[in-house]
């Protein structure tokens, strides 16, 4: 471990007191940046920055590795606080089923769908789920994500959904990038519970809970509330099982229909609420006025061509917005965090550094990594990327489809 000296760095983003743990509303639209500006980094944390100008007799220039930004900017890394990154294969042949005209709906009736997913899962070995998945850290990371939610949800059995969560475990313990692991058991229902769904939410309540607290497996709990998954009373029961096992909510919810999941998310303390595609103004109203993320997933509508989410009547009502990829095999093949923020400026109206902001700080409390995350603040972690030279920050989102970063720290390591 060692200390680096970035110089030189045409703007560094992102530069935030360590009392701000979120921005909401109008601050959104404000992002703090330094042009012209020097980074330290010591072992895995900043230690300091400023303008380059004031440099000279802060410290000396010798024993440090010195990278030359010339031109290039510097940004915190990304946080993708809403994942299903582990999964036994892809599911092309529903991108193929779309395109001919069935939707996600239809096609999730006929057996495709999260149970075609967990129908796969089932005989891949947890060495198999964990090489796969962790080619898939290590693509995130090169397009600048340096914190990742991952949730559980292709199992839908005790066995399958314990053996997906200890891959998340194992990605945790082998790789410097963090990591929050969610807890969906209930994301279908099992087809051999379709006359009995008691049974099955029995089962996420008696056996799997008791298991994953016992092995420390998760982080958060998930539940898909929608029509034709969860209802809202078993989404409230689910949810106040895993608080008696300390675990707080960050749910899936209005993806397709509004039917009360976002007021069961605000009861229970959720982080936050995922999705929110379809949204009255009633859900606007209460969501206003309770503390949890409204966290927005952009590269879904896309995939699925559903509407996007009302971002800008969130931020408009004083709310917070985080936004994440979901990446997963069904409705959002792609984990690129790039591609969400130009979706974000494009779809949403969102300005670029409200997007940014979204995908920085605001991502990193979705997952409860405020503290050590989302902003260049001295003492969180060096967790960063370096971009390309590019003229300005807009630039970023404008030039959709290309990767402008060029190195990525991760805990004080490049890793690229
Ligand atoms: O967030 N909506 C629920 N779950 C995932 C999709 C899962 C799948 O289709 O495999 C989502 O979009
Ligand atoms: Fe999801």
């Amino acid at each position: 471990m060692g200390r680096i000296l970035i110089k030189n760095i045409k703007e560094l983003v992102q530069v935030l007191e360590p009392q701000v743990k979120k921005l909401s509303g109008n601050e959104m639209a404000n992002l703090s940046t330094i042009k012209d500006a020097w980074l330290a980094i010591e072992n895995d944390l900043i230690v300091g920055f400023g303008k380059m100008q004031d440099w000279e007799g802060i410290s000396d220039w010798t024993n440090l590795e010195v990278i030359d930004a010339t031109g290039k900017m510097v940004f915190p890394t990304w946080c993708d606080s809403h994942t299903h990154l582990v999964f036994a294969a892809s599911r092309e042949e529903e991108f193929v089923d779309r395109i001919k005209g069935l939707t996600y709906q239809e096609i999730a009736a006929k057996g495709g769908g999260i149970l075609n997913s967990a129908k796969k899962l089932q005989t891949k070995s947890e060495e198999e789920l964990y090489q796969d998945a962790l080619k898939r850290i290590h693509e995130i990371q090169q397009m600048g994500t340096g914190a990742v939610e991952i949730k559980s949800g292709y199992g839908l059995s005790v066995d399958a959904e314990l053996k997906m969560l200890r891959v998340i475990k194992k990605l945790k313990q082998t790789t410097e990038i963090a990591i929050k692991a969610t807890f969906l058991g209930a994301h279908a229902i099992p087809t051999e519970y379709k006359e009995n769904r008691t049974a099955y939410i029995d089962l996420i309540i008696n056996e799997m809970l008791p298991k994953i607290k016992d092995e420390q497996l998760a982080d958060y709990i998930d539940v898909f509330c929608e029509t034709n998954y969860y209802t809202t009373e078993e989404t409230d029961r689910i949810l106040a099982a895993g608080a008696k096992y300390g675990l707080t909510p960050k749910i899936h919810v209005n993806q397709f229909t509004s039917i009360g999941g976002i007021q069961v998310g605000i009861k229970h303390n959720a982080r936050s609420v995922d999705h929110l595609e379809v949204m009255t103004d009633n859900d606007i109203s209460d969501l206003s006025k309770s503390g949890v993320m409204p966290t927005l997933l952009p590269s879904c509508s896309f995939f699925l061509r559903i509407p996007y989410a009302p971002a800008r009547d969130l931020i408009n009502k004083g709310l917070p917005i985080a936004l994440a990829t979901d990446f997963n095999p069904g409705s959002t093949p792609s984990g690129n965090m790039n591609f969400v923020l130009s979706l974000a400026c494009i779809h949403y109206k969102l300005t670029p550094e409200e997007a940014i902001n979204a995908a920085t700080i605001n991502a990193a409390y979705a997952m409860g990594l405020e503290n050590t995350h989302g902003s260049i603040t001295i003492g969180k972690k060096a967790t960063i990327f370096i971009t390309k030279e590019v003229p300005n920050i807009a630039f970023l989102p404008y030039y959709f489809g290309s990767n402008q970063i060029e190195q990525v720290i991760i805990n004080g390591k490049l890793i690229k």
